[in-house]
């Protein structure tokens, strides 16, 4: 007697957890980028293996920042059926190489000569011990904000450079009935803006030295309890339907005019993109006020799952194309990141996309070049986890800010 398989919304699921309806020799590639600006630099991608015959199994995992993506990647390894090619960030990957996880993609490193063209920042979470295990598709940077032109304009506001300018240009938007700032409540965002907001309260030494040396004594200091007051203040200027919200619903809020400001990484002008916006015409780019001279990365980078003892042929492919120079203007142009090369020229970007071009080469030049914390490239994923939840309790009222400070310290020492 034949027996049909009943496809009830489990067994579904259970296909999206195993993979089982991936086609051998296709790659499989698993990801967080579905947003709007995100799937349209994502087709770059799609159609340039497409235009070499490799089929493209799509594994979409949402959620802004990869938490959720991860967890989806650690059950599909814990079944026994990795993807072929996984979007992951710094200490993600350093970790999965450490349990041995990754292919070796030295080879079409060294034929293509990625070690002369990524930069050191970038080498340090695509190499171990010498072996290339992660193909870097771009870099992006988190203290970034993002204004609606108009609105800046009709208020008089003038782009802020420093906090207290900031502090003025919100209540100035305040003041006028809009939302100052457009956020979303979701634990990796705020950790986003809080990148930006210690970068910009304690300096580079200070960002350093709590986010990637984890000094219990900058983590528990003033400067620290300073940076959560000026999350409370960030927190009294946003709407009141912002918890839950996904970021992008957020940039929307600033491209349609009902916000004047989103702190976030260059991620967001990918949204602006995608609606037809124009840098300098119709919104602002512009640096966290304070942070003018730093840059705080993420790279996104696509790390191959070992299926046997060498790299297959489709992933090769995969990773030829992501570091080729082409790709990497015409994707990072779409997807509002900076190529991972250094060869790459700016031609083909836009004015907010050469200012991260040339800031990101500026801030290596002179060491001021640091890893996110909020997009794990600054800390493992423990740390990372037990910081949102101490920035994320404070945001949401749970602690004032003596004592996420103090919370901060412990949670942190907790987690190591
Ligand atoms: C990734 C970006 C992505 C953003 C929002 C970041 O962690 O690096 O590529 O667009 O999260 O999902």
């Amino acid at each position: 007697m034949r027996k049909f398989m009943k496809l009830t919304t489990s067994t579904l699921a259970t296909l999206a957890i195993t993979g089982s309806m991936a086609v051998a020799e296709d790659v499989e590639v698993l990801h967080w980028w579905t947003s709007g600006g995100e799937a349209a630099a994502l087709n770059v991608l799609k159609q340039d293996l497409e235009s070499q015959g490799i089929g493209w199994q799509d594994m979409p995992v949402a959620g802004g920042g990869g938490d959720a993506a991860m967890t989806v990647l650690r059950a599909r390894v814990t079944a026994g059926n990795a993807p072929t090619a996984v979007q992951m960030l710094g200490f993600d990957i350093l970790d999965w190489a450490d349990e041995g996880a990754l292919a070796n993609l030295n080879d079409v490193a060294a034929a293509e000569g990625w070690d002369a063209v990524v930069p050191d920042a970038l080498q340090a979470f695509s190499k171990v011990d010498g072996q290339w295990v992660a193909a870097p598709v771009n870099v992006h940077s988190t203290n970034w904000v993002w204004a609606n032109k108009a609105v800046l304009e009709v208020n008089g506001i003038a782009v802020p450079t420093t906090w207290e300018e900031f502090e003025v240009a919100v209540n100035t938007l305040a003041a006028a009935g809009l939302t100052p700032i457009a956020h979303g409540g979701q634990a990796w965002q705020d950790a986003t803006i809080f990148d930006a907001v210690v970068m910009s309260t304690g300096g580079p030494d200070f960002y350093k030295a709590a986010f990637i040396d984890l000094d219990p004594e900058a983590l528990g200091s003033d400067t620290m309890k300073q940076a959560f007051d000026r999350m409370s203040f960030i927190r009294a200027n946003v709407d009141d339907n912002f918890s839950g919200r996904d970021w992008n619903l957020a940039t929307s809020m600033v491209i349609n005019g009902e916000a004047g400001f989103q702190m976030m990484g260059d991620w967001a002008k990918g949204e602006f993109l995608n609606a037809g916006k124009v840098p300098g015409e119709d919104f602002l780019c512009f640096r966290f006020p304070g942070t003018q001279d730093q840059v705080t990365f993420n790279a996104d980078q696509f790390a191959m799952f070992s299926q046997g003892d060498t790299v297959s042929d489709e992933q090769a492919a995969l990773a030829t194309a992501i570091l080729s120079p082409s790709f990497q203007s015409a994707f990072n142009v779409v997807k509002g990141s900076v190529p991972a090369r250094t060869d790459v020229s700016d031609e083909a970007f836009d004015a907010c996309g050469k200012q991260g071009i040339a800031d990101l080469a500026a801030a290596s030049a002179s060491g001021n070049l640091y890893g996110s914390m909020a997009h794990g490239h600054a800390s493992n994923a423990s740390v990372k986890n037990a910081i949102y939840d101490v920035v994320t309790a404070h945001f949401n009222g749970e602690y004032d800010s003596e004592t996420a400070t103090s919370e901060l310290v412990d949670a942190v020492s907790i987690a190591q």
